[in-house]
């Protein structure tokens, strides 16, 4: 019998499709010296009891306690790494204001690598202990410090996608906080992407450059056209704003006479590992522009209540075959957990569907069919996060990483309302969605090494 690494034994939940839950009952979880899940076993399977037999005791076997259960890491798919400085604050205003006032000002900052590491250090910390396995980071424009932010990924343990962000256009940039110009841009965002292939060599569970236009108002063509060429050539994951609020979206629409969807793929930015933020104005074409090419949506349902000017139609872009994970976009969005961002996805979907101005009749008050069920904001912040990145994370299945939270629901400052033996597992599921907190994500797990505990 094959020799594992670690074996777990415990119930796990994982999404099977965008709307169902598969409930894993005390299975095993046999994970390889490459952090792979290599075999699941369920109670009733054969080699069940030889497997106990030989590893129960062992250091390298795991029995989950009463009250805990395994859940997939979440993929969180858009996050502002130097942002983390300012959460929580300014939210209270539009977003060209927010960005000119307080997120440029605070990002221009990270020049400075000490202040880089420190903020670098706790955001990613902070991630990981709310459950956060993978993280699609824009760092700052620039170059060493982002180089910075993917080795404290690669110290942490925390699969990192990280992109030096681009702001070439000086005419929608101030002088304090913008690329010097077009051609030291594209050179320092080649630079950077050797530089971060190289650290890969040597890192578990994975470290990626991405290709990192911050959004069209604030790059040139000639700019946008490079980066597309440079994703192109290094086969790089891309990420940028899409269609955000009725500013971004009609500026782009002005400047380029479409859409931000057309307009980017133009240059080359619309491609199979290629991440859009937000998209809440994405028509039909633009939609299904996304599904034939690959790209996926962030979806971002905290940022989105203040930033966005609406309500994303999510459930109709699924509908449609585009892949949506789910991100926090820390700042626009104030909370670094994506159980948060799964309770709004659920909760905003709700008003779409139903309306939000008491003065019109029912009939005219929403939008029918927009609801999205709490399984399928798990199904964003895992399985769907995972596919939009192209790799074989966000689900407990064999041939994926283990990327795992253990959730404790009997943390005494935060304890579950579970009072009955018996309670349907799929129920305290739906508990855990919607009432765990960072005291009951035990244990984090990410390509089989333990990065976070708290005891
Ligand atoms: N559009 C351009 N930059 C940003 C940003 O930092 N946050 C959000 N939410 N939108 C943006
Ligand atoms: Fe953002």
């Amino acid at each position: 019998m094959t020799d594992y690494t670690h074996i777990f034994q415990g119930t796990a939940f994982s999404s099977k499709s965008p709307t169902e839950v598969e409930i894993l009952k005390n299975h095993l979880f046999c994970v390889n010296t490459n952090g792979i899940i290599e075999k699941i076993v369920a109670p009733e399977d054969n080699d069940y009891q030889t497997l106990l037999h030989m590893y129960d005791g062992k250091e390298n076997f795991h029995r989950l306690a009463e009250g805990q259960y395994f859940l997939p890491g979440f993929v969180d798919l858009h996050v502002h790494a130097p942002q983390w400085a300012q959460s929580g604050t300014a939210l209270d205003i539009p977003l060209f204001d927010w960005l000119n006032t307080y997120t440029f000002p605070i990002e221009s900052r990270f020049s400075d690598l000490d202040f880089a590491k420190k903020v670098y250090e706790d955001v990613v910390s902070t991630l990981l202990a709310n459950g956060t396995t993978t993280a699609l980071y824009f760092a700052t424009v620039h170059k060493e410090a982002s180089i910075l932010l993917a080795k404290i990924c690669a110290e942490k343990g925390q699969r990192g996608l990280v992109g030096k962000v681009v702001m070439d256009d000086h005419e929608q940039t101030p002088e304090y906080y913008r690329d010097a110009d077009t051609k030291s841009a594209l050179e320092d965002t080649e630079q950077f992407i050797l530089a971060v292939k190289e650290l890969a060599k040597s890192v578990k569970q994975g470290v990626y450059p991405v290709v990192t236009p911050r959004f069209i108002p604030s790059c040139t063509s000639e700019g946008l056209q490079g980066l597309g060429a440079l994703a192109a050539k290094y086969d790089t994951h891309v990420q940028s704003h899409c269609s955000e609020s009725d500013w971004a979206h009609g500026y782009v629409q002005e400047k380029y006479g479409k859409n931000d969807a057309f307009a980017l793929h133009d240059f080359g930015l619309l491609r199979d590992k290629s991440v859009m933020a937000h998209c809440n104005f994405l028509d039909d074409a633009d939609a299904d522009l996304f599904a034939q090419t690959g790209t996926a949506i962030s979806h971002c349902p905290i940022s989105n209540a203040y930033f966005a000017n609406s309500v994303i139609p999510v459930a109709h872009f699924h509908e449609k075959g585009v892949e949506i994970g789910l991100g926090s976009d820390i700042s626009g969005g104030f909370s670094p957990s994506l159980f948060d961002n799964i309770r709004q996805a659920v909760m905003s979907s709700r008003m779409l569907e139903d309306g939000v101005n008491p003065a019109l009749p029912a009939t005219e008050r929403g939008v029918p069919n927009s609801r999205i069920t709490v399984n399928e904001a798990f199904y964003l912040a895992t399985a769907g996060g995972g596919e939009s990145l192209s790799l074989p994370i966000g689900r407990l299945a064999e041939n994926y990483t283990w990327d795992v939270q253990v959730i404790d629901t009997t943390i005494a400052s935060a304890k579950f309302p579970l009072y009955d033996a018996n309670e349907e597992l799929h129920d305290i599921f739906q508990k855990i969605m919607y009432l765990a907190r960072p005291e009951n994500i035990r244990e984090v797990w990410v390509q089989g090494e333990k990065v976070h505990s708290r005891m």
